[in-house]
C-alpha cells in the first residue's frame, strides 16, 4: 500500500487554492483503497506567522471542517492533528543535525521574506525571520518521513520543500546505510498546480488575495467582482487563458461547459457576465458543502473526537519510525 499524506496550514479560513491544490486530490485519492492516506492540520507550522490563540484554535477547526464538508472521510484515512503527534517534533531534532544550514538559505519561505526586505530597502535582510520560518522546511520533512510517505500531494509552491524532504531523507539513509526512510515524492496536479488569486498572483493567505471555499454568497459575489481584469470592451475577443476568472472557472466546472465559456470568450462576453457565470458555479458548488461545513463548525467536540481516533493511529506509526530512526543514530531507550 502506497502512503499518501498532506498537511495545511491553519493560518486562515481555507481557500480555492487550498481546495484545488490540497483538498480535492486528497479527497479523491482517499477513495483509492490501495492508497492509505495520512491528512493532517499543520498547526505548529501556523504559528511561525500566527500568534493569536484563539484564531489559531478557530482556523485549526476551520481547516478540519472544510476538509469533511468537502468529502474527506475521516474514518478511512488518518485524519489528525500535528501537535498531536509529538514524535514529530523529535524528528525534527534529528533532522536539523542533518540539514546543511545553505539548503534552508535557499528555501522559498524565507527567500521570500529576505525578498521584501530587499525591496523595501531594509537595513537587517533577515528582519521578521523567526528560527521557525527559518527551519520550516525541516519540519515539514519530519511530517512527511515520519510516516514513510511516498506521494504528498501539494501545489507547486511546496513542491521544493518536499524536494528537501526526499534530500533529508536520502542524507539520512545514505549515513547509515540503511532504509530507514521512504523516499518521497511530490504529486501536483497540474490543472490546479497555481491557482490564482483576485490580483492575478498566487491565491495566497499572505497575499491578502484569496477566495475563501466557505464565504457567505454576498461576499462571494463581492469576492468576485474584484477579480482584476485588463480593460477591453464588451464584444471585444477576449483571450481566456490569461482571465483569472476563466482559470478559475475550469477549475470547478465540466469539460464541454468550460469549453461554451472559452468560446464566449472570444466571442467578447463582458467582464460583468464572466463574473456572473464564475459565481453561479461557485455558488452551487459549494452551497452543499457549506451545510455540512456549519454543522460540524456547530459541533467542535465531533472534530475534537476525529483528532484523537486520528492522533491514536498517527502515533502508532510515528513511534514505529522512531524506534528505528532511535536505533540507527545510536540513541537507546
Ligand atoms: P498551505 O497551508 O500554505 O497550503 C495548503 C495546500 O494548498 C496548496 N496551495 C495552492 N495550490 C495551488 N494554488 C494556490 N494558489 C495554492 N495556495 C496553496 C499548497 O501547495 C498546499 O498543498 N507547508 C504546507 C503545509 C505542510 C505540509 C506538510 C504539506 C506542513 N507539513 C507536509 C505537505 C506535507 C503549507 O504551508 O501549505
Amino acid at each position: 500500500q502506497k502512503v499518501i499524506l498532506t498537511g495545511i496550514k491553519p493560518t486562515g479560513n481555507p481557500h480555492l487554492g487550498n481546495w484545488v491544490g490540497a483538498i480535492r486530490p486528497t479527497v479523491e485519492l482517499s477513495r483509492d483503497p490501495a492508497k492509505h492516506g495520512f491528512y493532517f492540520i499543520a498547526d505548529y507550522h501556523a504559528l511561525t506567522g500566527l500568534k493569536d490563540a484563539a484564531e489559531l484554535r478557530d482556523y485549526t477547526y476551520q481547516v478540519a471542517a472544510s476538509w469533511i464538508a468537502l468529502g474527506l472521510d475521516p474514518e478511512s484515512v488518518v485524519f489528525y492533528r500535528q501537535s498531536d503527534v509529538p514524535e514529530v517534533f523529535e524528528l525534527s531534532w534529528i533532522l536539523a543535525c542533518f540539514s546543511p544550514k545553505g539548503l534552508m538559505n535557499r528555501a522559498h519561505a524565507y527567500k521570500a521574506v529576505v525578498q521584501k526586505n530587499q525591496e523595501a530597502g531594509e537595513e537587517d535582510l533577515d528582519a521578521g525571520v523567526n528560527m521557525g520560518l527559518y527551519t520550516y522546511p525541516i519540519l515539514m520533512a519530519a511530517d512527511i518521513l515520519i510516516m514513510q510517505s511516498h506521494w504528498v500531494p501539494v501545489g507547486r509552491d511546496q513542491q521544493q520543500h518536499v524536494e528537501i524532504a526526499r534530500d533529508l531523507a536520502q542524507y539520512f539513509n545514505r549515513q547509515y546505510r540503511a532504509e530507514v526512510f521512504t523516499l518521497p515524492e511530490a504529486l501536483i496536479d497540474e490543472k490546479g498546480a497555481v491557482i490564482p488569486g483576485l490580483d492575478g498572483r498566487k491565491m495566497s493567505k499572505s497575499y491578502g488575495n484569496t477566495i475563501p471555499i466557505f464565504t457567505p454568497p454576498d461576499q462571494l459575489r463581492k469576492l468576485v467582482f474584484r477579480i482584476a481584469t485588463d480593460s477591453s470592451r464588451p464584444g471585444e475577443p477576449k483571450d481566456p487563458e490569461s482571465s483569472t476568472i476563466f482559470q478559475l472557472y475550469r477549475l470547478l466546472a465540466k469539460p464541454e461547459d468550460t469549453e461554451a465559456f472559452a468560446d464566449e470568450y472570444r466571442k467578447g462576453i463582458a467582464w460583468k457576465d464572466a463574473k456572473e457565470a464564475l459565481y453561479a458555479l461557485l455558488e452551487t458548488t459549494l452551497s452543499g458543502p457549506w451545510a455540512r461545513y456549519q454543522d460540524l463548525i456547530a459541533h467542535p467536540e465531533e472534530l475534537d473526537r476525529i483528532f484523537a481516533q486520528g492522533a491514536e493511529k498517527a502515533r502508532d506509526v510515528a513511534s514505529r519510525t522512531m524506534r528505528e530512526v532511535r536505533r540507527a543514530v545510536g540513541i537507546s531507550h
